[in-house]
């Protein structure tokens, strides 16, 4: 890395992001350090402005069999990028096997019949639509390409080769600020064929097989060959053979997705929300019930789904669970379901060492705050700014917020606005440099937030978390 030249503060805090796109990344998308090791090199080339022009800013490859993380690999680097999954420009290709099909993606020209009720689906503006505040590469999907018409091959070449695609009204789009995926399971039966003498009925028994990747990646290089043409795997940058899972990647999925639908209580019911308690027993369970060589972490995500969502979803809509209740879910005695079994909220122990989170661009406030924590044994977690609390946030669950007013991408009490969507008891605490403005003045009034002046002393901050977090103190607002 060169350094002293202009702008390198902006290039610093690039790197950090660069870093943090490989912690979350492989935090999110499970078992497949490859794929991240090879995309975010192309993300940092971009945020440095490095990135070629009159290209792509990558183009990626994906392969292996079913459900190992392709599609979601993509739907969690466009999170990162741009805070939600949504912003990817999808095209399922499966919807395109037919070349009519292929000719809605770019329109009709003009005069010809349905010119005018035909817009086309790749526009400039669908893809400057995917970008956000936060970032401005769009993230581009070909989904499952190889049950794509022909013609959707040539039309690829044009975006990966010169990064435009030509309109049927003449218009181009500019691929440029892009990074395309394309994914394929071209292969994946006769990886199949590889992966299964391994798993025998014991489900899940993926052995190590240290030849196995080497394996797969030829097999999918075959079929690759077989289907397209040089030309066309020429132009792509990285190809990319997705590993099978194996448990103990399977068991960190099974832990995202309970922290996931934890999430999704809170914020869908809000106040009424309750606690989740899965034991590890019932982990197990579940795993033992969720694995499929054939379908990866799809068959997984379908036994959550049976096994543990649609039941909760049913004690809600019948009034069966309290608001701030606490609900255990264990194995049945038939060991063929689970058993639901409600608590009060009230037995739920007011955490004797919380987990505070604290926001704040300040770092030497920060290590003084985290070092005057820890002694009382106090758990910590700092982050510079609203986006990267968000992130923290996915990952810890924390039992109090201490924000800065004044944050480099929001400010406090928007912050705490989200967090409580999220995390709808968390007690938020903003500190401030000076007054605040009147109208978050009002919103920390009807939200309950208090409002700490600085300097203040570090024993008042963890006064009032501790104020908060009892249940005194709950019942009182
Ligand atoms: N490596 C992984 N890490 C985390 N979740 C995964 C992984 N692989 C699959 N999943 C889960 O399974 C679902 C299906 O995976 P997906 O990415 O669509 O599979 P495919 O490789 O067939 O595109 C995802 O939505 C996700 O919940
Ligand atoms: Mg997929």
């Amino acid at each position: 890395m060169k350094s002293g030249q202009p702008g390198s503060k902006s290039k610093k805090h690039n790197t950090d992001v660069a870093e943090d796109l490989t912690a979350v990344l492989s935090q999110k998308v499970v078992g497949q350090p490859a794929a991240t090791k090879l995309i975010v090199p192309y993300i940092r080339m971009f945020q440095a402005g490095l990135a070629p022009e009159g290209r792509p800013v990558g183009v990626f490859l994906l392969l292996g069999p079913t459900g190992t993380g392709k599609t979601k690999t993509v739907e969690v680097l466009a999170e990162i990028l741009h805070g939600s999954e949504k912003n990817v420009l999808k095209v399922d290709c499966g919807e395109f096997q037919m070349e009519h099909e292929v000719a809605k993606l770019i329109g009709a020209p003009p005069g010809y019949l349905g010119h005018r009720e035909t817009q086309p689906m790749l526009t400039q503006q669908k893809l400057n639509a995917v970008t956000s505040e936060k970032c401005n590469l769009s993230v581009v999907l070909f989904d499952e390409i190889e049950k794509a018409a022909p013609s959707m091959t040539r039309l690829l070449l044009g975006i990966l080769d010169r990064a435009t695609l030509r309109l049927g009204d003449n218009s181009t789009v500019n691929f440029d600020k892009s990074i395309v995926f394309l994914t394929s399971n071209l292969g994946s039966r006769e990886m199949m064929r590889e992966i299964t003498p391994d798993f025998g009925f014991q489900a899940g028994a993926l052995k190590e097989r240290p030849d196995l990747t080497s394996k797969l990646q030829a097999i999918a290089m075959a079929s690759v060959r077989k289907r397209f043409s040089p030309e066309f795997v020429n132009r792509i940058d990285c190809i990319i053979t997705y590993q099978p899972l194996d448990n103990e990647a399977l068991a960190a999925i099974l832990d995202n997705q309970i922290n996931e639908l934890q999430r999704h209580v809170n914020t869908r019911l809000g106040p009424r929300c309750f606690t989740i308690e899965v034991p590890m027993d019932t982990r197990h369970w579940l795993l033992q019930r969720g694995t499929s060589a054939e379908y990866g972490a799809r068959e997984l995500n379908r036994t959550i789904h049976r096994q543990l969502t649609q039941p909760l979803a049913t004690l809600v809509a019948t009034g069966q669970i309290e608001p701030g209740s606490r609900v255990r879910v264990d194995i049945a005695e038939d060991k063929e379901n689970l058993a639901f079994r409600t608590a009060e909220g009230e037995e739920a122990p007011i955490p004797a060492n919380p987990r505070v989170l604290i926001v704040d661009d300040n770092r030497d406030l920060l290590h003084f705050l985290e070092r005057l924590m820890a002694e009382s044994g106090w758990e910590l977690i700092t982050a510079e700014s609203a986006g990267e609390a968000q992130r923290m946030v996915g990952q810890n669950r924390p039992d109090a917020a201490l924000l800065d007013y004044l944050l480099p991408d929001r400010n406090g009490v928007e912050l705490g606005l989200e967090l409580r969507q999220r995390l709808p008891s968390l007690p938020v605490i903003i500190m401030t440099g000076s007054v605040l403005p009147p109208e978050d003045e009002v919103v920390c009034d009807q939200h309950d937030f208090p409002v700490l002046r600085k300097p203040f002393l570090a024993t008042d901050i963890m006064n009032q978390i501790r104020n908060r977090l009892m249940p005194a103190a709950k019942a009182g607002g």
